[in-house]
């Protein structure tokens, strides 16, 4: 059985979801928790696409070890040098290339003629291995390239020095049996392809990144590009956890083995979904709620007697704990931080000490505590959004007009107040809240849910504002829904007010 490299790239691709965005503090979180799942690679970022991205990637180089740490770039000398620069430090760095080679793109996008694509790749590729030795190259919408053209450009970069030639089906535009073949003519007819990796990137536009990524490694791919819990560009890429477990559950088929460690899947997929806002459906393969949740009677019965009459793989071998434990009043620090760790968090003292405060007073509101519940209490500690802005009281009066009443602390000292009336009592305190920070703010968006169930359920109130054409993301939670809004609300608006306190002083 010979390994499939698994190639994650949850922060690069991924982070390009809709409605995610990571700071750099998150991105070395999830980073350290893709090491503990024992990645191959790890593409950290897109260093020339912003200074934020170039620091994440430069970070994450430091830090990790262990896993190649992957860099991408266009197949220009820029690019090239901005991610060489980002992976200074890094153990095992590698430089990701990306130059589309299909008519669509030529025509459209590049107004490049073929002969020009396979000299800019060539030169991109020569370029990256001034730097490492590792370098990997991949013709974007690839799988909508002529066959023939695709066979030219990889025996051409291979030539180069491209250790790993990635074929994307950028679009998601493949179907198994026809990607599958693709890979089989490039096996075929590219003279010098032993000398590189076969790798597959798939994208989820018509629900086939996993079939296809799978259809790919059937037919000679040795290394998959992926996301946990599947995020990326539009539908998404094809999921990790969905990967590594149809190749673990079905290796008589396969026969390949990966490194994962398949018990850190659900502890990775819970904080990339925490700290993205990327809810997970309940009824997603691997991680969703319902995953290995049985409902009918009958099957209740036989997992019962014998779990895998129902069950084809074991809830423990993707690290599901067996019981939720619940906290309560009495759980003491002790037993508060084994579950953290459980939980797959590793608090610095601080943040530990926060948190733990944190639970107590929750514990003084809500009887059982949930790991869902102590979850949501991390993530808002981890919030790395100073609070310029602090909600220190707020009521509401519902009638004859809903008006709320709130007091701020800015900074240390000062304690402001005001009311506003609105169409409903969110709208009146989303009101206040402009008015008491000067800031107006547009509501584009606004979500709350329970975070378990039960009248004293922790609500999680988020909302997408924008301000002056940006839009900020807040999130916040508390057993009182009205004050989770509030601190949404001002979690975002006090993101708006560091951005404006950071220009000022530059
Ligand atoms: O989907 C795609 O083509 C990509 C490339 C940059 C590899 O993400
Ligand atoms: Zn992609």
């Amino acid at each position: 059985m010979s390994k499939i490299i698994i190639f994650d790239t949850t922060l690069r691709d991924g982070e390009q979801s809709p409605g995610a965005s990571l700071d750099h503090k998150e991105k070395l979180q999830i980073a350290r928790q893709l090491s503990n799942l024992n990645i191959d690679v790890m593409e950290a970022g897109f260093p020339i696409t912003s200074e934020g991205d170039f620091k994440s990637v430069s970070s994450i180089a430091k830090e990790i070890r262990d896993v190649s740490i992957c860099a991408l770039a266009r197949a220009v000398d820029k690019d090239i040098d901005c991610a060489a620069k980002a992976l200074k430090s890094a153990e095992s760095p590698r430089i990701h290339v990306f130059l589309a080679t299909s008519e669509i793109h030529r025509k459209h996008k590049l107004i490049k003629a073929k002969e020009e694509i396979i000299k800019t790749a060539v030169r991109g590729v020569k370029r990256a291995k001034k730097y490492v030795d590792n370098v990997e190259f991949s013709p974007e919408d690839a799988s909508r390239t002529e066959p023939d053209f695709l066979v030219e450009v990889l025996e051409a970069v291979i030539e180069a020095g491209a250790r790993t030639v990635n074929i994307p089906d950028t679009v998601g535009y493949a179907i198994p049996e026809q990607y599958a073949a693709l890979i089989k003519n490039l096996k075929d007819n590219v003279k010098n392809i032993n000398d590189a990796v076969i790798s597959v990137h798939c994208h989820n536009d018509l629900g086939l990144a996993v079939a296809n990524s799978l259809a790919a490694v059937k037919a000679g791919a040795t290394q998959v590009e992926c996301t946990i819990n599947g995020i990326g560009e539009r539908a998404g890429n094809a999921s990790l956890e969905e990967i590594v477990m149809a190749l673990k559950t079905r290796k008589d088929f396969f026969r390949h083995t990966t490194g994962i460690k398949t018990k850190e899947i659900v502890a990775t997929s819970k904080i990339v979904s925490g700290l993205t806002g990327l809810r997970i459906q309940r009824n997603k393969a691997i991680v969703g709620e319902n995953a290995f949740a049985h409902e009918s009677g009958v099957h209740q019965d036989g997992v019962l007697k014998e779990s895998t009459t129902y069950e084809i793989m074991k809830p423990e071998e993707i690290g599901l704990p067996k019981t939720n434990i619940v906290l309560g009043k009495l759980s003491g620090r002790h037993a508060f931080k084994r579950r953290v760790k459980a939980l797959g968090y590793e608090l610095p003292d601080e943040e530990f000490e926060q948190t733990f405060s944190q639970f107590k007073l929750l514990a003084d509101k809500k009887k059982d505590i949930y790991d869902q519940d102590i979850e949501a209490l991390i993530q808002n500690e981890k919030s790395e959004v100073p609070h310029i802005y602090e909600l220190e009281s707020i009521s509401i009066n519902c009638a004859p007009v809903p008006t709320a009443s709130i007091r701020l602390r800015i900074g240390k000292d000062k304690i402001v107040a005001d009311s506003a009336k609105g169409d409903g009592s969110i709208d009146a305190i989303f009101k206040t809240v402009d008015l008491l920070t000067g800031i107006k703010g547009t509501l584009l968006d606004y979500n709350v849910r329970s975070v378990t169930s039960g009248k004293d359920a922790l609500g999680e109130a988020s909302v997408d504002v924008e301000v002056k054409g940006n839009t900020y993301k807040g999130r916040a939670v508390s057993t009182d829904t009205i004050e989770a809004s509030a601190n949404a609300y001002l979690n975002a608006i006090n993101k708006v007010a560091i951005k404006h306190r950071k220009k000022k002083t530059n």
